[in-house]
């Protein structure tokens, strides 16, 4: 996966969703179309209309070429992929982009399509965040976003404590939401790494290897991974925050 910020490859987006299907988040470009293609066919007419506002039977050349020309900076789009068992990539399961609203805007155009098939499994809130933090970073700091009035998904993922939401002349809504403050990761970690409940669902090597990792030292240098392993098989994976290594440390509690 490409980073356009730092020009490196991440792998800091690989994960498990809800039902423990594992899968990837990285921007989407000109060598997707395949993936773009079959995931629009899998989306049922309902969702097809829910994203864009009309009977869609098919994607046209310009529909693709639009869908796969995200520029990085002001054109961003993500995609959640599914992976296999050895971790290569097999279907796109959905896709968020944002289009900024004119030169200098820090406000851009949000759309976001989940495959039937995969929705309520957080996919949808994922690629919301994700996007949200490399919006962040180039200067973006609301979404807008038309929404159908019907459409409950996509107004319980824009519904927050900075949103604001109109009615359009058309009778759909109009949100803007604006960016919740960046989470700091050291602090949202730490009381489920000093979690007893949560060492016993990884399991006894997994929760070893979650400790080695903290006591080393290593990840206090910038964003690092931590990784969850069983054996040899990820489970799941928390970007670190470079203040971890300066976050009080929360004693466990003891019965
Ligand atoms: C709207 C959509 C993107 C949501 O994606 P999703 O992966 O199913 O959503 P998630 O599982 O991440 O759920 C996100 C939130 O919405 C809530 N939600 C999802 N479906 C819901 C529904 N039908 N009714 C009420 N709430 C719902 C979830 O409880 C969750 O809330 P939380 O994160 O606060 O716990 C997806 O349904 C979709 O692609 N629909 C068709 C296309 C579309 O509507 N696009 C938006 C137009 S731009």
């Amino acid at each position: 996966m490409f980073d356009y910020i730092t020009g490196t490859v991440r792998q800091d987006r690989d994960s498990l969703l809800r039902d423990g299907t594992p899968y990837r988040i990285r921007p989407i470009g000109v060598d997707d179309r395949h993936l773009m293609l079959a995931c629009f066919e899998r989306l049922s007419p309902e969702s097809r209309r829910s994203r864009f506002f009309a009977v869609k039977p098919a994607l046209s050349e310009s529909d693709l070429a639009f869908l796969t020309s995200a520029d990085g900076f002001d054109h961003l789009a993500l995609g959640a992929i599914r992976l296999d068992a050895r971790g290569e990539e097999v279907e796109l399961l959905g896709a968020a982009r944002c289009i900024r609203l004119g030169a200098d805007s820090d406000s851009s155009e949000l759309a976001l399509a989940v495959a039937d098939k995969a929705q309520g499994q957080g996919v949808g809130r994922l690629l919301l965040t994700h996007l949200t933090e490399d919006a962040r970073a180039r200067g973006i700091r609301r979404f807008r976003c038309e929404v159908l009035a019907t459409n409950d998904g996509m107004r319980a993922l824009l519904a927050g404590p900075d949103s604001r939401v109109s009615w359009l002349d058309n009778g759909t809504l109009e949100y803007d939401y604006f960016f919740p403050e960046p989470q700091d990761h050291a602090q949202t970690l730490w009381p489920y790494l000093v979690d007893p409940l949560f060492a016993a669902r990884l399991g006894a090597d997994a929760w070893a290897s979650v400790q080695e990792q903290i006591l080393d030292d290593s990840f206090s240098a910038g964003k690092t991974l931590l990784g969850f392993w069983v054996g040899r098989w990820p489970i799941g994976s928390c970007p670190l925050s470079e203040t971890i290594a300066h976050a009080p440390r929360p004693e466990p509690e003891l019965a």
